[in-house]
């Protein structure tokens, strides 16, 4: 029994659940979604399919929102989801469940797993001891997510109650998401970049072009904060609030294993 795993991720974490969800599965491949986002329709054989991101503003990436639009599958195709978040997902199973039935294709189970936040705009990324104690209950959620993906169970589609769904994943998320491509007006570089061009190679949507050595940013944003939180220097900045803030990405996760030209 194949199973295709679509993911898209900044900073490693969704990136790591899904290999540990991989990894638990008979016969899993791992495929970005950056990576076939431009085909005009994405075909997916596989039996089992899941779909795998980051929270951003209580809500799906905008890719992954796209991402679905275009994705066909076979009739019966077994899907799941599992969103990674800071804090709190609120409606976003919910979403990721609308959006498959509204193309007739149905949702059988949908997860939410807390890890680290990045949003360093709004915070620093949380102590090792704290990010290890989330690591600990990701390992644990993994084995129940993996369960009932091999028993092709239907499991719950997670979310937070009705209110805070509406107010977040409805109200704020529909106001804010729309902005987020032209959000990278403000990003900017400090005195420490050494022109390396890490943050162009990492963006997983090619949103950053190098002139005379440094990062311009091109407006088709998803927000993912891979440039800041991958540069080598700290030298990317949002914002005024990020200057000797604490960066994060998951410490299993590797510059290479999140270039998605590498994969
Ligand atoms: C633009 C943006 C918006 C975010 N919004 C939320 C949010 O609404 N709720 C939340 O709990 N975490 C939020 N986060 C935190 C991420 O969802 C979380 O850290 C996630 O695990 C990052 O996954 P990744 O490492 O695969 O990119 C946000 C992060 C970013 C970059």
């Amino acid at each position: 029994m194949k199973t295709a795993i679509y993911y898209f991720s900044g900073t490693g974490n969704s990136l790591k659940v899904a290999k540990d969800i991989a990894s638990g599965l008979e016969s899993a491949e791992l495929i970005p979604i950056a990576k076939c986002i431009d085909q005009e329709s994405i075909y997916c054989s596989a039996d089992k399919i899941g779909v795998i991101f980051p929270v951003y503003i209580w809500g799906m990436p905008l890719i992954v929102v796209e991402f679905v639009k275009k994705l066909i599958t076979e009739k019966n195709a077994y899907i799941f989801g599992v969103t990674t978040c800071g804090g709190m997902a609120a409606g976003t199973m919910k979403q990721l469940d609308t959006l498959l039935e509204e193309k007739s294709l149905k949702l059988s189970a949908g997860f939410v797993i807390k890890m680290p936040g990045n949003y360093t705009p709004m915070y620093g990324a949380p102590a090792d001891v704290k990010q290890n104690k989330m690591f600990d209950k990701e390992s644990l959620k993994i084995k129940e997510i993996v369960e009932v993906v091999n028993n092709s169970g239907e499991g719950p589609v997670e979310s937070d109650f009705f209110l805070l769904n509406m107010i977040f994943s409805g109200l704020i998320y529909k106001a804010g998401s729309k902005n987020i491509p032209k959000m990278d007006k403000s990003f900017w570089v400090d005195e420490n970049c050494n022109h390396c061009g890490t943050c162009a190679k990492v963006c997983p949507v090619n949103n950053i072009e190098m002139e005379e050595g440094s990062p311009k940013w091109q407006s088709k944003c998803e927000q993912c904060l891979a440039c800041l939180q991958w540069c080598p220097s700290e030298a990317i900045q949002f914002g005024k609030k990020t200057p000797g803030r604490k960066r994060y990405h998951h410490p299993e996760i590797s510059l290479a294993d999140i270039r998605v030209d590498n994969c």
